[in-house]
């Protein structure tokens, strides 16, 4: 029997085993902040979303023209909701006489982004990307800006596309 050939084949074992293990501690890293509305929602703390989030009337009616609806009271002056149109993690920033629709989803590796009202930013919990309250980067590894999506408010309603 050759013995070297064993040691060999036990060596190639044994590092595909930790080069594999490497690899799902690099995957597990990099998909370690919230992938879903829920647990956007769920971590929302200081930001205030989860509070605003679990208001009524909070779920976008979807129109005859595919645009989406909601009631302008449904969030605060100054606060931030969670919102999911067409299957789109967005954040809602309301404004005095107006609100702001973004897809919640960093530009970077698809975590979802959350609003800071205290320093007017979106922050990323993944690698700490940053950005500006018009969605451009700040700081860190995104490469383009949050989509801003397309929104009315008028008769206190706000209507906005996620096309
Ligand atoms: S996913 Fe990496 S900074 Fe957002």
């Amino acid at each position: 029997m050759d013995t070297n050939f064993l040691d060999r084949r036990s060596f190639l074992l044994l590092s595909a085993t930790g080069a594999a293990g490497c690899l799902y501690a690099a995957f597990r890293f990099a998909r370690s902040g919230p992938r879903s509305l829920a647990a956007l929602s769920a971590q929302a703390g200081p930001f205030g979303m989860g509070d605003a989030a679990a208001k009524a009337g909070l779920v976008p009616a979807r129109l005859a023209d595919g645009s989406y609806e909601i009631s302008a009271d449904a969030v605060e002056v100054g606060q931030s909701a969670v919102l999911a149109a067409g299957g789109i993690p967005l954040l809602l920033i309301r404004g005095e006489k107006s609100a702001r629709i973004f897809n919640a989803t960093c530009t970077h590796l698809g975590c979802l982004v959350r609003w800071d009202a205290a320093s007017q930013r979106f922050l990323c919990p993944c690698h700490g990307g940053t950005y500006d309250a018009d969605g451009k980067v700040i700081s860190g590894p995104p490469p383009a800006a949050l989509l801003e999506h397309k929104t009315e408010t008028a008769g206190g309603k706000i209507r906005f596309t996620v096309a």
